[in-house]
């Protein structure tokens, strides 16, 4: 695996890589790295891509100024280690000046999509996301790029603006990668405390819980998003920021559950938020 921390290092080197037919997969990440970062690289991998290619970069324009980009956990000699063993070929470290030689002045966009659930808690959050994401594709020019599920409404986001933009790149959107109690992966995780992290499983009992109602034949948004805020609201640690039933093409609220429907929740336990997500499908078992 190739460590590289400069922008016109990784162009030289990716023009010697990408050769005829090879398709370069590309796995943007923040780092702390954690199994669900490396099932993306697999799925990379499994789709044939050659080279793969990870970015570690932390972000400051995604962050909201009373946000975490401070103590966003860094490790890179460990995340070095993982990268390698998981099978990337090149990972791109760059610095902020690297990335930000001076201030910004182009900010890439989405509307409408933005304006609901993380985006109304977090504003200028997903300007941020676009705005590094379109200079990360310039740099990489993959030809597939893997998200996590997690972050649904990023993957949106990036597909829109993709799409929008004309960019020549496949989005690949990943299966949510949990803990064994059900609890998504994400880098934040560690910032919980013992206690924090033994209630916030509630979030994956209340989407399980949710599915289940649809399954038996339940269509009422109001009712599906009660129930989930009574068994959270239920953990004495947890602060519900969201709980949204949204349509899981354009994230519009949606009353009733009559095409596939996105039960987003974005739920703080002491100062760490945590999102995550099901897209609930109704079927005409059980009605
Ligand atoms: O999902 C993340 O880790 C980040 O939002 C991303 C896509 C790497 C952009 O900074």
């Amino acid at each position: 695996m190739r460590v590289i921390e400069t922008i016109s290092e990784l162009r030289r080197h990716l023009a010697e890589l990408r050769g005829k037919g090879r398709r370069v997969g590309f796995v943007p990440t923040m780092g702390y790295l954690h199994d669900g970062h490396l099932s993306l690289v697999r799925t990379a991998k499994n789709n044939g891509c050659f080279p793969v290619v990870m970015s570690i970069f932390v972000n400051p324009l995604q962050f909201g100024p009373q946000e975490d980009f401070e103590r966003y956990p860094r490790d890179l000699e460990r995340d070095r280690r993982l990268a390698e063993a998981a099978g990337v070929d090149v990972l791109f470290v760059p610095s902020t000046e690297e990335m930000y030689p001076r201030p910004i002045r182009t900010r890439v966009s989405v509307r409408d999509v933005t304006d609901r659930l993380c985006g109304r808690s977090r504003p200028g959050h997903f300007d941020g996301v676009a705005t590094v994401v379109t200079k990360l594709f310039q740099i990489v020019q993959p030809d597939q790029a893997f998200f996590g599920a997690k972050d649904y409404q990023q993957v949106q986001v990036v597909r829109i603006m993709t799409e929008d933009l004309n960019m020549p790149v496949e989005i690949v959107a990943c299966p949510i990668y949990r803990e064994p109690d059900g609890l998504a992966m994400s880098s934040r995780n560690v910032y919980l405390s013992p206690e924090e992290r033994k209630q916030a499983s509630v979030l994956y009992e209340a989407l399980r819980d949710a599915e289940e109602r649809v399954r038996n034949g339940e269509r009422k948004g109001a009712v599906i998003v009660q129930a989930a805020r009574e068994k959270i609201a239920s953990r004495p640690l947890a602060r519900i920021d969201y709980i949204s039933l949204v349509d899981a093409d354009t994230l519009e609220d949606v009353e009733s559950i009559d095409k596939p429907t996105l039960l987003a929740l974005a739920v703080f336990f002491g100062k760490t938020r945590l999102i995550d997500n099901t897209v609930l499908i109704p079927t005409t078992i059980g009605r």
